[in-house]
């Protein structure tokens, strides 16, 4: 059972399964276990990882990172895509991924291109994960949001959530709605009519028998939910910058919506915010997105160890 992702790509939330889920889940609390009791952990001694990240991240990054760190391995990185790497040149990611083999055992691939990760991977020929392709997918963050979900509401299934903000750019809404997906959740997604959830989700969703209310009013969406998933509108996938302009504001979250929430609604956010959640809202004890980062570490230690077969 605990080699079912040894050697294995993880680039889209639907190349997981639900037996995956609940490895990784149950991978991450032993070693939270283990850090919790002052424990050291060693599985991954003289291991390297490989961050390849194209784009900006400071979340991702940082807990791949600390993961790999915390389990006694070493890291390498590529993070400045102007000087420090060949991607300038034109270097085909394949090639890349052909190259990782000489120097990793394992590697976190973040870039703009939707299917860069799948590319990089073609070419490598050790676990490769996808830390965000674009507007595609962003495997490991849903993985980290569910984890959040289980433990802040205790259960995954039967729960009114809602996605809101920018559904149409943001991967981390298009891997967890998929995810969650399977848990059979009732979805309000909120978001302006101009970045509203791909239809083939919408529809995907729909066809397996989940009940989403797509609707652009905030407040009545999260008077009935018990969790609010609020996203940042991403400015670097906007070719009109007026348009971004227009739309930037959308939504914002203050104490003032909070109350009129249902009680105990848990508010998350991906990282990094912009303005969409007022820093008023982080004393209400239902914010989680401070947790949900730090749950960032055991969820990719898991990934890590799981992959490399070294849990
Ligand atoms: C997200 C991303 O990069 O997709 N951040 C993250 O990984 N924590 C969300 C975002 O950039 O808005």
């Amino acid at each position: 059972m605990t080699t079912v992702l040894k050697g294995k790509d993880i680039l889209h939330v639907k190349d997981l399964k639900l037996e995956h889920i609940s490895l990784i889940s149950e991978t991450a609390a032993r070693f939270e276990t283990v850090m919790a009791s002052g424990g050291i952990l060693t599985n991954m001694t003289g291991k390297v990882l490989a961050t390849l990240f194209f784009e900006p991240s400071t979340q991702t990054r940082l807990t791949f990172e600390t993961a790999m760190l915390r389990m006694g391995g070493h890291v390498v990185s590529v993070t400045d895509v102007k000087t420090s790497n060949s991607a300038a040149k034109g270097e085909r990611l394949y090639d890349t991924g052909k190259m990782i083999d000489g120097y990793a055992h394992v590697a976190v691939v973040r870039h703009m291109a939707e299917g860069s990760a799948k590319e990089l991977a073609d070419g490598a020929g050790v676990p490769v994960i996808n830390g965000g392709d674009g507007s595609g997918q962003h495997p490991t963050q849903a993985l980290m949001d569910l984890y959040t979900i289980q433990k802040e509401r205790g259960r995954l299934n039967n729960l009114t959530v809602t996605l809101a903000g920018d559904l149409k750019n943001g991967r981390t809404v298009h891997s967890l709605s998929w995810l969650l997906g399977k848990y059979g959740p009732r979805f309000n997604f909120v978001s302006p009519k101009e970045l509203r959830m791909p239809e083939d989700i919408t529809k995907g969703l729909v066809a397996d028998g989940i009940e989403v209310v797509e609707t652009t009013n905030l407040a009545e969406a999260v008077a009935k939910s018990d969790v609010l998933y609020m996203t940042r509108i991403q400015r670097e996938r906007f070719i009109d910058p007026v348009e971004y302009e227009r739309l930037k504001g959308s939504y914002v979250v203050n104490l003032d919506l909070v109350k009129k929430s249902k009680h105990g609604i848990t508010i998350m956010h991906p990282l990094p915010r912009v303005d969409e959640i007022a820093r008023e809202v982080d004393e209400y004890e239902g914010a989680a997105y401070f947790r949900q980062a730090a749950y960032g570490v055991p969820i990719r230690m898991a990934v890590i160890a799981l992959v490399t077969g070294l849990e």
